[in-house]
């Protein structure tokens, strides 16, 4: 599978949503989560994420990101259509370590 990692905090610029061929992103306050179980390993929206938030399982070794968009997928509703980024997305973007000092 792939996940969406900590760079998509605060930012969510929601370009990945579009491409999803099995539309498996669901969207919270200021992130968004893959759903492994629906996941089929395109790939396609990696590419897409202008902050590079979208990571293959293989680059979470300790499955702390795969854990949170396990978890979030369950709750938050579908996304499919793109929208606006938040406003302080570009600021944001090169913050690192965000999901202690910003996830909500
Ligand atoms: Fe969707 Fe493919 Fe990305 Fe998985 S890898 S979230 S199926 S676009
Ligand atoms: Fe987040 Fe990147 Fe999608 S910032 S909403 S993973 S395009």
């Amino acid at each position: 599978t792939y996940v969406v990692t900590d760079a998509c905090i605060a930012c969510k610029y929601t370009d990945c949503v579009e491409v999803c061929p099995v539309d498996c992103f669901y969207e919270g306050e200021n992130f968004l989560v893959i759903k492994p179980e629906e996941c089929i390993d395109c790939g396609v929206c990696e590419p897409e994420c202008p902050v590079d938030a979208i990571k293959p399982d293989t680059e979470d070794p300790d499955g702390k990101w795969l854990e949170i968009n396990t978890k979030y997928a369950e709750s938050w509703p579908n996304i499919t259509v793109a929208k606006e980024k938040l406003p302080e997305a570009d600021k944001m973007a090169d913050v690192e370590n965000k999901l202690e000092t910003h996830f909500s």
